[in-house]
């Protein structure tokens, strides 16, 4: 049984559907065992309570610098034995001590089609901002592994939804949060704990 450490800044509903595909079974070979999150009060960690799940505050703030801050949540889960790191809506950046110390072990999940509307600037409503100027007619997100370049790590997963003529950023980030989102997370995360996703080079491969 691997040992899921979620990281959050936010409502956490992407947690909620992590926590609601571990308890039917959707999530093999996988428990969440903690949460960590880079700002005190959210949402996310009244989820994370509310299902006995042990959290972690640790506000960015509190921290000189990403260095300190990236090392101190570093040796946070090394002291959890995570075995998967899950970014869901975690807003902070970290530098490469992270990705050195888990290397292919941590997913993130960005509401849009890498590698287009992604990189540094495109979180939260902006990324539906600049699909929506674009004008392109297909969204979605993505689930790829995190590496040092943002939003540049092997693509695990991906989805998409259309875009209608009258959406607004945030009705079209509510039907890829909840078409895609919370589908593909779980599915990801229930892959990589069963040793179904194999890295070749900068590709993924699902084993059946
Ligand atoms: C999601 O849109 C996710 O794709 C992005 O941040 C948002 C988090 O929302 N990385 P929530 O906190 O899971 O509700």
């Amino acid at each position: 049984m691997k040992n899921i450490c979620v990281l959050v800044s936010g409502g956490g509903t992407n947690l909620q559907a992590l926590i609601d595909a571990e308890k039917s079974g959707v999530i093999k070979n996988g428990k969440i065992t903690c949460v960590i999150s880079s700002k005190e009060g959210v949402y996310a960690l009244e989820r994370a309570k509310q299902n006995g799940i042990p959290t972690r505050v640790m506000p960015r703030k509190d921290y000189a610098d990403v260095a300190t801050y990236t090392k101190a949540v570093t040796d946070a889960l090394l002291e959890e034995k995570a075995d998967l790191i899950v970014y869901a809506g975690f807003m902070t950046i970290l530098d490469e001590q992270i990705v050195k110390a888990f290397p292919y072990k941590m997913i993130n999940i960005h509401p849009a089609l890498i590698p287009s509307f992604c990189g540094k600037g495109y979180y939260g409503l902006h990324v539906h901002e600049a699909v929506l100027q674009r004008g392109v007619k297909i969204s979605g997100a993505t689930v790829h592994f995190v590496t040092e370049v943002c939003d540049g790590g092997p693509i695990i997963l991906q989805g998409t939804v259309p875009v209608l003529d009258d959406d607004t950023p945030e009705v079209l980030q509510k039907r890829i949060m909840e078409n895609v989102e919370w589908k593909l997370l779980p599915q990801a995360v229930s892959l990589f704990c069963e040793d179904k996703i194999e890295l070749v080079g900068e590709r993924t491969y699902i084993k059946k």
